[in-house]
Formats: structure tokens, sequence, C-alpha cells
């Protein structure tokens, strides 16, 4: 039973039907198919607003394109330190800004402090020939410690944005965790609260290599179209990149995956949380638990077959565990009653 990722999870049966639909015939390269068309029709419908959306096939390519577009190769990218962009994209943020910096900020479970980014943007010193110039703002939603801003925290942090004149880029690699979280509707959660570029991750929700750029303000996007070519990730065939994200968005099933893998997470954590010597060390609103399991416990839970990663840069006995579209009561239950069993506790 796989916990390691949202990643380990397969497609989603209604993104399947719409991946087998769309392959029934032929249709025009490079975006200009139906379905891309009518996959911006229905995102401005759903966003409330009229965007633009670039898909592309990863999360990576999502958030180094959007900070390529926003940052000057001499910009400063304002970011947690445990972002993705910082720690996990192997430098593609830096390598498609052609140099930009990312000013790396602590903050509580992932999130970004108004009053430290303030002061960050500061000190880095606008418009100060030898510093780097301030160019945007990036916060993670979800956080990669699965907890969720509401759109009043996202708020507080585009209020420092607009005090410096900069944009403000949402990763949304688990955007519908975050929804389903706060209830929020898609509009509130980004350009009401004053997002003006969002990476709209499907992947870890059940689609296949299915994420897009979407700008949420206009006047942003010029020369997107080239850049995302020049990245490789203008998709001949991106109609099946765009029939997915349409299934997905369809009758809010993102929310239906995003409200599933938050469940099956509380549920977990409430059931660690009784053992003794197990630890949950943040807040668990979205679809991960990061636990401290005594090592026994830890490995006992490996030897029988459960997966789940080590965090890295934690303590050892630090681990994630994460719920995807797949994972069911069954399987948490599963892990629950070992676990109970290995601590004594059951
Ligand atoms: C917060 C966050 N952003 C972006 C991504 C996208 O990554 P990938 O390039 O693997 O699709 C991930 C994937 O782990 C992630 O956790």
């Amino acid at each position: 039973m796989n916990f390691s990722s949202d990643n380990v999870t397969g497609i989603l049966p209604e993104l399947l039907r719409a991946l087998s639909d769309a392959a029934a015939g032929t249709a025009m390269p490079y975006g200009a198919d139906s379905w891309t068309e009518r996959l911006v029709r229905r995102l401005s419908e759903v966003f409330e607003t009229r965007v633009e959306v670039f898909p592309v096939a990863t999360g990576t390519a999502a958030n180094a394109l959007a900070l390529w577009q926003l940052a000057p190769p001499f910009g400063a990218v304002f970011c947690h330190e445990e972002s993705h962009v910082a720690v996990d994209e192997c430098g593609a943020p830096e390598m498609f800004t052609g140099g930009a910096k990312l000013v790396t900020l602590r903050g509580d479970h992932g999130k970004l402090d108004p009053k430290e980014l303030d002061a960050a943007i500061c000190r880095t010193g606008y418009r100060m020939v030898h510093r780097v110039r301030p160019a945007v703002v990036s916060v993670t939603q979800a956080t990669e410690w699965g907890t969720v801003y509401t759109p009043g925290e996202i708020a507080d942090v585009a209020a420092v944005c607009q005090r410096h004149g900069l944009p403000l880029h949402m990763d949304g690699a688990r955007f519908a965790n975050a929804l389903a979280a706060t209830g929020a509707t898609p509009a509130e959660m980004t350009w009401r609260a004053g997002v003006d570029v969002l990476s709209l991750g499907a992947t870890k929700a059940g689609a296949l290599a299915a994420e897009a750029v979407v700008f949420l303000r206009p006047g942003l996007s010029k020369d997107f179209e080239e850049r995302r070519k020049r990245a490789g990730h203008l998709m001949s065939k991106m109609r099946f990149a765009s029939a997915q994200l349409l299934a997905w968005v369809e009758g809010d099933l993102w929310r239906r995956v995003g409200g599933h893998g938050n469940a099956m997470a509380r549920r977990l954590a409430g059931g660690l949380a009784a053992l003794p010597g197990v630890q949950v060390v943040a807040p668990v609103e979205a679809n991960m638990v990061f636990v401290h399991l005594p090592p026994a416990l830890r490995d006992g839970l490996r030897a029988e077959g459960f997966r789940f990663g080590d965090w890295p840069g934690g303590e050892p006995s630090l681990v994630r565990l994460v719920a995807h579209a797949q994972t069911n009561e069954a399987e948490v239950d599963a892990l629950l009653e070992t676990a109970r069993r290995l601590t004594g506790a059951g």
C-alpha cells in the first residue's frame, strides 16, 4: 500500500474516458483543437474571469515557465525556503529565468509570513543597481507541508506584493486539495485574493501529465507562447492534456478528488496521533501527514509492505504519508491496525 506520494495514483476513470473519446479521430495540433478551445472557455467560467490557459506536461515546467514570464535574469523571486520551486526543481526556475535569484524565506509549515516577506523585499533593495530587483512572489497552495492558505491569508501576501508592485504566482500542484479544504471558489482562492498567475496541477489528482499555466490577469502573457515552445512544452497533441483538464473540472470532479485525499489524510492522522510515541508535526489540512514515528514502528510498517518516504532535511524519524485518489478507508485502517499492533496499542 503506497502512501509515498500522490504521484503514485493512476488515472481517474473519467479522465481515461475523456482520453479515449479524444483519441477517436483527428484534430489540429499544437493547441488549435476544440478541446483546448473549450478548456479556455470552461476555465474562464470556473474562475469567473477571462483566463488564458497554457497546458504543459509537468508541474516543474509550469512553475519555471511562469517564473520566467514574471522575472528578468536580474530579478528576485521570493518564495518559502521549502517550496518546490526552491528545493525540488533542480534549478529549473533559475535556468529558465536566465539566472533570477530565488530569495528563500522562513515561515511556519510552508507558508510565507507577510511581515517577513515585506522585510525581505525591502532588504533586497528595490531599484538599486547592485542588487537583484524584486520581481515576483511565489506561494504554494496547498503547501509542501500539507497546510492550506485561506483566501484571507493569500490576500495578506498579495497586499505586500501590491505594495511593492510585484505579481503573485501560485504553485497549485495541489490546488484541488486546497479548494476542497477551504470550500473557497477558484476565484476566491486566486485573483480575487490577488493571485496573478497559477500553475494548475491535475497530475497528482488523477491525470496523466496534465498541468497548465493559467494567467488570471490580462496583459501578463506576452510572448509566453514562445517561451513554452522554447522550453519544449508546446505539445503537438495538446488535445489530450486539454481533454483531461476539461473532464477534471467538470461536475466539480477535481474538488471531489481533492476532498477525498484530504479526508483520507485526516483519518490517517487521527489514528496515528493516538499511538504512543507518535507525533503529527503539521496541521493536516490537505492530503499529507507529516509525522514522527518511533524507528521500530517506521521500520515495522515498511516491513509489512506500507510505503512512505522519509522527509529529507528533517530528523530521521520524520516521515511523510500522502493520501490520493486511490487511497481508500480499508488501506488507511490496515495501516492503523498494523501500527496499533506494532506499538502494542491494539
Ligand atoms: C508543490 C509542488 N509543486 C510542483 C510539483 C510538480 O512537479 P513535477 O514536475 O514532478 O510534476 C510538485 C510535485 O511533486 C509539488 O509537490
